[in-house]
């Protein structure tokens, strides 16, 4: 698989998780990276893990700071070819708990915001002549799962935004896919789920690692180098006629496969 030297990356939630180990991946590629967001403390942290990113804080929900943001690292890369965005946040709650703002958060970070990323970055992207864009979905972004109203629509939403966005930018050049992860419990919004799930169930985390890992024909539980390795592909040469693409990046969960006596 073949990345091209120099590229130029912006990772949106690129302080943690699943963002921080595409950043890594990418600059041990060779591409000059900037992190994006809104956590000072990850940012903090991160930028003792790779020194010579450029870091920026801002909240994908504002347009005015994500410009000013794209701007800045335009300049300090001196150009932009490669955008993967992995700002998001999740609530657990049933129906009647979801707050307004519990709704408006989850779909103003998640789907709002690569939204109006795309949209900041998409003219810098087509001027290098070789933009990707990869977007962060989910397993959640594929079939509803109960007590993740907004969170599934997000998800859902940011599908469509990918291949809206597939169509309309094809011309420049810029190719648009999405990784669809299901649960990976190592990154800060896993270890929120796996808690969750744990309290939830009064059981040790352990007995829920080993049922999700059950939940899927591989029979482990995803890693974040899983979501890299796809992340790596979609920026490659490799995958240059590839676009609008939603990847199940799930252990083959999304076939509905249950475990040989499993219940
Ligand atoms: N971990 C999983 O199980 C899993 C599974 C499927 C999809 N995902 C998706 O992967 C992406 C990355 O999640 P992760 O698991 O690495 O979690 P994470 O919490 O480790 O990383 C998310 C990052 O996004 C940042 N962020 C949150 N709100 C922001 C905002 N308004 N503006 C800018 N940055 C913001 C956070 O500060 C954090 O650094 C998310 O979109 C998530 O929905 C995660």
């Amino acid at each position: 698989m073949t990345i091209a030297a120099g590229r130029k990356a912006l990772v949106t939630g690129g302080a943690s998780g699943f963002g921080l180990a595409i950043a890594k991946a990418l600059d041990a590629a060779g591409a000059s990276i900037a992190l994006l967001d809104v956590s000072d403390d990850h940012l903090a942290a991160a930028a003792e893990e790779l020194p010579e990113a450029k870091t920026v804080r801002a909240d994908v929900r504002s347009p005015e700071q994500v410009r000013s943001a794209v701007a800045e690292v335009t300049a300090a890369l001196d150009g932009l070819d490669t955008l993967v965005m992995s700002a998001g946040v999740i609530h657990i709650k049933p129906l009647d708990d979801v707050a307004e703002a519990d709704w408006d958060l989850t779909l103003d970070v998640n789907l709002k915001g690569a939204f109006l990323v795309a949209q900041a970055a998409a003219g810098t992207l087509a001027a290098s002549g070789r933009g990707r864009i990869v977007t962060i979905s989910s397993d959640a972004g594929r079939r509803g799962f109960a007590w993740l109203q907004a969170y599934c629509s997000s998800k859902f939403g940011l599908i469509g935004l990918t291949e809206s966005l597939a169509v309309e930018l094809a011309e420049s050049g810029t190719t648009v896919n999405c990784i669809c992860p299901v649960g990976c419990p190592t990154t800060a919004m896993g270890q929120e789920v796996l808690d969750w799930k744990v309290r939830r169930a009064g059981v040790a985390p352990e007995e829920i690692m080993a049922a999700t890992a059950r939940s899927n024909p591989l029979g482990r539980n995803a890693t974040e180098d899983d979501i890299v390795a796809a992340a790596l592909f979609f920026v490659s040469d490799d995958a240059s006629f590839l676009t609008g693409a939603a990847l199940d990046v799930d252990g083959g969960a999304h076939l509905g496969f249950a475990f040989p006596g499993a219940s």
